[in-house]
């Protein structure tokens, strides 16, 4: 009981956190060939598709089959036409509408690419970036089932260590009880999205701890005690109590806040407020919404809390 009095008492006062966002691994990365690089068109996606679909087999660079001219990037696309005061993008759309005379040589584009093109015209055939549309960041969520620990904890074995994974702030366990037991929030961290119950969670080097603000604006922060192995080591989990050993209230029990995990490597943040702070009722090994959050609270959390 005594060292796990001690960590607790780490966890108790803790300093507010600022939060750097990654929300379900949506980063943006920078692409080393979005600029410069050989396929860079300066051409939104979809437009770049239009053209090469129906236009890039004679208007490439150099253009073929007696095309004047390539349209292979926005510049090719802002540079004058034969029509005084249109660029070739303008008088593209125009040859793509045409009956007689119409690009691709016979007509027949199809209508959406024509929709497509003309959209981008009329919105002032901006710039983009392709690249970074079509090359997002690897979902962190999109991996499969494994205990990264290899090694196990029951819900037996009490003490910090007990039962990684499991949502333990039902009223049997350390739900709204005496000061001696009840947590105002607790949960797990793990390596990966979708570990089982009972594996032991993430190791926490250099120190994990996750941060929340309960309904009165009060920030806590608990530490996640690394993950030993030992029996009454650790697992990964984390708690915050609900009452000092007065009995006075630390956190109000409920929704909580600006929900931040931090380690080394960075932070991850949730973006909705969570009803509650039994984290591992919802972040189970698939994502979980339990029947009574559903009425206001849409989304399925996406598998386990990570670990930056
Ligand atoms: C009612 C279910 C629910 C509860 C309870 C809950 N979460 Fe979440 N959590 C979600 C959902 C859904 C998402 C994904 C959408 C979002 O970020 O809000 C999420 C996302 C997260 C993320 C961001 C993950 C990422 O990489 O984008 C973290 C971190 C997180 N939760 C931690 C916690 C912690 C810590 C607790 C307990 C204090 C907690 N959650 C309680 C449902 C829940
Ligand atoms: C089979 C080859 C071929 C394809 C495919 C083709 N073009 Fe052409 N395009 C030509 C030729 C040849 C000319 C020159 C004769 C003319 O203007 O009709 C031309 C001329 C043009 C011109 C006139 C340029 C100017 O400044 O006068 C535009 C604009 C144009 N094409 C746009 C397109 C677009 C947009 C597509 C795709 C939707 C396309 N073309 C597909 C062969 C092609």
């Amino acid at each position: 009981m005594d060292g796990w009095c001690k960590v607790l008492a780490a966890g108790l006062f803790g300093a507010g956190l600022s939060a750097g966002c990654y929300m379900n691994g949506a980063t943006t990365v920078s692409n080393p060939s979005a600029d410069g690089g050989a396929g860079a068109s300066s051409l939104p996606c979809d437009v770049q598709a239009v053209l090469a679909n129906n236009c890039q087999s004679c208007h490439s660079n150099p253009p073929v089959g007696a095309a004047p001219m390539a349209l292979m990037t926005w510049t090719d696309l802002m540079a004058g036409s034969s029509a005084k005061g249109k660029n070739e993008a303008q008088l593209s759309l125009e040859r793509m509408q045409a009956t007689t005379s119409a690009m691709p040589p016979g007509g027949g584009i199809a209508a959406a690419d024509l929709q497509t093109f003309q959209d981008w015209v009329s919105g002032g055939a901006n710039k983009a970036s392709c690249a970074n549309e079509t090359d997002p960041a690897p979902d962190p969520y999109a991996t499969d089932p494994i205990c990264t620990s290899g090694k196990t904890s029951s819900i037996n074995n009490a003490g910090p260590a007990m039962g990684p994974g499991e949502n333990c702030m039902t009223s049997q366990c350390h739900g709204d009880l005496t000061w001696s037991k009840a947590f105002a929030f607790s949960g797990t961290v793990y390596p990966t999205a979708h570990e089982p119950d009972d594996c032991v969670g993430s190791k926490g080097t250099g120190g994990l701890s996750v941060a929340v603000t309960d309904k009165n604006g009060k920030r806590a922060t608990a530490k996640v005690i690394p993950a030993s192995g030992a029996a009454n080591g650790s697992a990964g989990n984390f708690y915050f109590f609900l009452y000092d050993r007065n009995g006075n209230k630390l956190l109000e029990p409920g929704p909580m806040a600006d929900i931040v995990v931090t380690g080394t490597n960075g932070t991850r943040s949730m973006s909705e407020t969570a009803p509650s702070g039994a984290c591992n009722e919802c972040h189970t090994q698939n994502g979980n919404l339990p029947d009574a959050y559903k009425p206001d609270f849409k989304s399925t959390a996406p598998g386990r809390i990570m670990a930056p």
